[in-house]
């Protein structure tokens, strides 16, 4: 199995970005450090802030040989045309967030992308996504 990670908006920022929530890392450099940890795995990385390019990702890789991790960021609180793309692939998704979104504004309490997910980790910070990597390979 390959693993991608998708990044939705805002994403790109990660160290910059309210860093009392996201932290100062930079995804760049963080993904570096899981690529060195999981060196005898592929891991791909996209990041779009458009939903659409978002979705084009998940229908290319979606039919493959892929195990996805996906942060969607706000998309995940207003995305049906996300969900139906993960409907629709047959690699397994899962969602992660940095934060705890439970903690948080009620309106980050609502994902439309959870019932398509695998499963969903949220509110271990970057370790989320590492955390989803081992989710993916112990399946
Ligand atoms: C986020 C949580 C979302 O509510 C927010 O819009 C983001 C980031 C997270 O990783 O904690 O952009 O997905």
């Amino acid at each position: 199995m390959k693993i991608l990670i998708i990044n939705g908006p805002n994403l790109n920022l990660l160290g910059k970005r309210e860093p009392h929530i996201y932290g100062n890392e930079s995804f760049e450099n963080y993904l570096a450090t899981l690529q060195k940890k999981y060196s005898a795995i592929p891991i791909e990385y996209y990041q779009s802030n458009i939903e659409g390019e978002l979705i084009n990702k998940i229908q290319e890789c979606g039919f493959s040989d892929y195990g996805i991790v996906l942060n969607a960021g706000a998309y995940t609180h207003t995305s049906v045309a996300l969900a139906d793309a993960i409907a629709t692939v047959t690699a397994p998704v899962i969602e992660v967030h940095i934060s705890n979104v439970f903690k948080r504004e009620s309106f980050r309490h609502h994902s439309f992308l959870s019932p398509v997910c695998r499963g969903v980790i949220c509110g271990f910070g970057l370790d989320s996504y590492r955390l989803a990597i081992e989710a993916l390979l112990n399946q």
